[in-house]
């Protein structure tokens, strides 16, 4: 079975009178460590689907399977619960808190479990490590570049070592060379953690990384192919 399996996913919203319908009654398989890249027009429901698939937004109907657990039906606080133990989520804008060092911030999704601060700090200087910011564990987001901040931000995704990333346009508000090492840094991620990477981009640059491009218009996958197909 598919890690990721979506059947007539449908997503939708009152909209006055009306019903929005950002998904569609998608289907999309996703292999266990793959690296897919998620590609489509603005408004064609590539947030919306990143947000089910990480538990952050409940499923209006059909069927999302995750890791093998079905996502539909399960209560806010269930797919808090569930979010927190199996997914790593990687914004555009980092959302760094601005007032914690980049140590704090990385610590932060490890307070949501027990566990001796001795232990978090060892994850926490693992995950500081692997992003090559060891040394910078104790500058605060201003005083970061916004490669560096991605790259904490990217520290923080990994630290409870969650099997699923998930990145919506993770290089969008970066410049060539800093958008060149972080998904450099995802690569890696999924090569040598076997991390599962669903990443949403706009750039076909940036998809080129992934082993699989799907396109996504109007709420539904109009096409899928492997890497170096991309036109
Ligand atoms: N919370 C919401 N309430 C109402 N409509 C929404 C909501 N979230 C998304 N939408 C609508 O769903 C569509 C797809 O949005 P989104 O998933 O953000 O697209 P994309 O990320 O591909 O640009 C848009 O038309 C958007 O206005
Ligand atoms: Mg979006």
């Amino acid at each position: 079975m598919a890690f990721i399996e979506a059947r007539g996913l449908t997503k939708s919203y009152a909209k006055g009178e009306n019903v929005v319908k950002p998904l569609d009654g998608l289907d999309l398989d996703v292999a266990e460590g793959r690296f897919v890249a998620l590609m489509g027009p603005s408004g064609s429901g590539k947030t919306t689907l990143l947000n089910l698939i990480a538990g952050i937004d409940a499923p209006s109907g059909g069927s999302l399977k995750v890791g093998g657990r079905e996502l539909a039906g399960m209560s806010r606080a269930e797919l808090a619960r569930w979010r927190s133990e199996h997914v790593g989520y990687i914004f555009q804008l980092y959302n760094l808190i601005p007032v914690l060092t980049a140590y704090e911030n990385v610590e932060l999704p490890l307070l949501l479990f027990p566990g001796s601060r001795a232990d978090r700090h060892r994850k926490v200087a693992l995950a500081l490590d692997l992003v090559g910011l060891a040394e910078r564990h104790d500058h605060f987001p201003r005083q970061l570049s916004g490669g560096q901040e991605q790259r904490v931000a990217i520290a923080r995704a990994i630290v409870t070592d969650p099997s699923l990333l998930v990145a919506d346009e993770p290089t969008g508000d970066l410049d060539k060379e800093s958008a060149q090492s972080v998904l450099t840094l995802l690569s890696r991620l999924h090569r040598e953690l076997g991390k599962t990477l669903v990443m949403v981009t706009h750039d076909p640059r940036a998809a080129s990384w992934a082993e699989e491009t799907v396109h996504l218009e109007k709420g539904r996958i109009v096409r899928a192919e492997p890497a170096g197909s991309a036109s």
